[in-house]
């Protein structure tokens, strides 16, 4: 099968991409953040493993596995994922991993065991056509109560860009559907996301058989620009402390570029 742009672009730059972003320090707190928001929800024995879904290199993966739990990585890309193998290779964890080359939307066909933990930073769900269809078949690979934690783009980090443009009619059907094209590529390298408010990524997982835990805005500190004073470790640290106190203010979310969703998914789903 011909490889779609997403797909293409994430080949492209999987070599490099552990260069990019495993010493950057905005990305080291971005990290931190998630840990911490999955840290009381992880499951309390090894019984089931986990899945890093979308996991591009495996960063998420890896540091799951070094806590012992066995852990199987997903990802359309099979650049990034021969990264995670390699990454797996060397730090050989107690359950050797299984790579799946495919879309999360294929998980039903990719493997039949049944995951206790579900992890997808890096807006997954935002690149799938059908969230709550996909949802749905992932919670069938998952034990009930079983958790997901992922992000999508915010919506409402997103009108500026529209109101920019002039466009008000783009405008409009984007404040609708929250549709648009993600431009980080080359030209021939952009494809279709999907950007949600904290409502409608609540209702995707209700309508999927999730109960939402919570959904945190990532981050609710407009940080980008304040990356080049994140190298300090004594900043970066209090900046984590202010970060997760306002993210524990729900309508904070709103400043926020990415929410973070963590459900459980319902025993009956
Ligand atoms: C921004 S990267 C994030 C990688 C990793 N989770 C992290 O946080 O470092 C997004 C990854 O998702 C993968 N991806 C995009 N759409 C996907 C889909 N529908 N199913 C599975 N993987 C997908 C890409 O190939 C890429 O490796």
């Amino acid at each position: 099968m011909p490889k779609n742009t997403n797909e293409r672009f994430h080949d492209r730059i999987s070599g490099r991409y552990d260069a990019i972003y495993d010493d950057d320090p905005y990305h080291l707190l971005l990290r931190d953040l998630t840990l911490a928001h999955v840290k009381p929800h992880l499951p309390r024995d090894f019984a089931h493993p986990l899945l890093d879904a979308g996991c591009g290199t495996g960063w998420f993966g890896a540091r799951l596995s070094k806590s012992g739990f066995a852990v199987d990585f997903l990802d359309m890309s099979q650049g990034m994922l021969d990264q995670a193998r390699s990454r797996m290779e060397s730090e050989k964890p107690r359950v050797a991993p299984e790579f799946f080359h495919g879309g999360l939307e294929q998980i039903a066909t990719l493997t039949t065991k049944t995951y206790a933990l579900v992890i997808a930073i890096g807006d997954i769900l935002s690149f799938v056509d059908d969230p709550v269809r996909t949802l749905r078949s992932l919670a069938k690979r998952m034990t009930a109560g079983g958790i997901f934690l992922g992000t999508v783009d915010q919506k409402l980090a997103g009108l500026e860009h529209f109101l920019e443009r002039g466009d008000l009619d783009a405008l409009a059907r984007f404040a609708k559907d929250g549709k648009t094209v993600w431009l980080g590529g080359t030209k021939d390298e952009r494809f279709a996301t999907r950007m949600y408010t904290a409502e409608e990524i609540r209702d995707v997982f209700d309508k999927a058989g999730f109960d939402v835990v919570d959904v945190v805005g990532k981050t609710v500190l407009p940080l980008r620009n304040f990356r080049d004073r994140l190298d300090d470790p004594k900043v970066r640290r209090e900046v984590f402390d202010l970060e997760r106190k306002l993210q524990a203010i729900p309508s904070a979310l709103g400043r926020a570029s990415h929410l973070e969703v963590l459900a459980k998914r319902r025993p009956t789903s």
